[in-house]
């Protein structure tokens, strides 16, 4: 959920949940992959359904906590793995007839809410935001990375206009001292010259960090990647994303392989997996106003499906050139 919490949400939401179990159609039964267990809200809702299996995902070590409970309770039909959904290859999975995949995409509630990982501008301490299975946290980021890096990393995964001066006074204040999050926050409120009196100064900037500090980016992709090689014929990927960028890379995966260009039998055999998806809706699926008045802070979110629609595991597809720029900065980590 990357939408802002609003005061007025006191507990986790599972995001556009009727909608997920309508494409995914658990009442015939089948296993599904939650890639983003988070607090089961999905998952509680597929296992309410007989003969379904799960199989539970989360970088989050605190989600074990949860998924424990529902290990007990559902000892046959549900597993849990602390695995980043970027492994999902890894995944024993014998000879599972995976029905769906769903990806709901950033944090959850209780993350947010968390102070030790420092995900939100009004925590107070040591800057952070892992959400877990992470190899440097904000603070090494904002502390060791060039100004120029960092310029790029809020400018691309934020669109923060703003960037230069932001990183500019960030390089010019820890020379004093090591920076935390609140004086982060005051760091960004200096730079920023033009004032958007209805979105935190500090939003796009701490968005930016959250992604770069969790490889967001190659996560979708080799995520999306990865399900799309385990899916079998007939089987759905659902994506719900929070912000354009994400849903800009689910689209174009859906969309890319999925294109109806007539085939010939000539064709090289890798080629033919520009049709590997049935795409039944262009346009992605929005909160309806029910859900938008009971959880505001759904207002961004966008689900994207699509349907296998053969058992081809061995394809081709263009993404990581499509995203270059986004995986080269993402590698600006690999030295902290
Ligand atoms: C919005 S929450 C999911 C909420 C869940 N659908 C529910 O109803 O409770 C997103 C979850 O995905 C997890 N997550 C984010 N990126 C991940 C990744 N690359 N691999 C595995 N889990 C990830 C987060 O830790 C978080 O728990």
């Amino acid at each position: 959920m990357d939408a802002a919490i609003t005061p007025m949400m006191q507990k986790h939401y599972p995001v556009l949940l009727k909608e997920i179990i309508s494409i995914i159609s658990p009442q015939y039964g089948g296993t599904f992959i939650d890639c983003t267990f988070g607090q089961g809200g999905y998952t509680k809702k597929i296992l309410e359904f007989d003969n379904t299996k799960v199989i539970a995902l989360d970088r989050d070590p605190e989600s074990k906590k949860v998924a424990l409970k529902l290990t007990e309770k559902f000892e046959n039909r549900f597993k849990f793995k602390n695995i980043k959904f970027s492994q999902l290859k890894n995944l024993k999975l014998k000879n599972e007839n995976i029905k769906g995949i769903i990806f709901d995409l950033g944090y959850s509630y209780t993350q947010i809410k968390d102070p030790d990982k420092g995900l939100s501008f009004d925590t107070v301490g040591k800057l952070n935001m892992q959400l877990g299975l992470n190899s440097f946290s904000a603070e090494d980021v904002i502390n060791k990375l060039d100004q120029k890096e960092l310029e790029k990393i809020f400018r691309y995964f934020a669109d923060e206009k703003e960037g230069k001066y932001i990183a500019k006074n960030i390089v010019k204040e820890r020379i004093k001292k090591k920076i935390d999050t609140q004086t982060l926050v005051k760091i960004i409120d200096i730079s920023k010259r033009r004032k958007n009196f209805r979105v935190n100064n500090s939003t796009k900037t701490f968005q930016a960090l959250r992604m770069f500090v969790n490889n967001e980016i190659s996560e979708l992709i080799y995520g999306l990647i990865n399900a799309t090689k385990i899916l079998k014929k007939d089987g759905v990927l659902a994506v719900v994303t929070f912000h354009s960028l994400e849903d800009k890379i689910v689209k174009y995966f859906l969309k890319s392989l999925s294109e109806n260009k007539s085939i010939s039998r000539y064709t090289p055999v890798t080629q033919q997996c520009e049709n590997l998806f049935k795409l039944t809706k262009k346009k992605p699926i929005s909160p309806s106003y029910k859900e938008l008045n009971e959880n505001p802070s759904s207002r961004s979110a966008k689900l994207r499906f699509a349907i296998k629609k053969s058992d081809f595991f061995d394809f081709e597809t263009d993404i990581e050139d499509q995203f270059k720029k986004l995986i080269e900065i993402e590698n600006f980590g690999k030295k902290l």
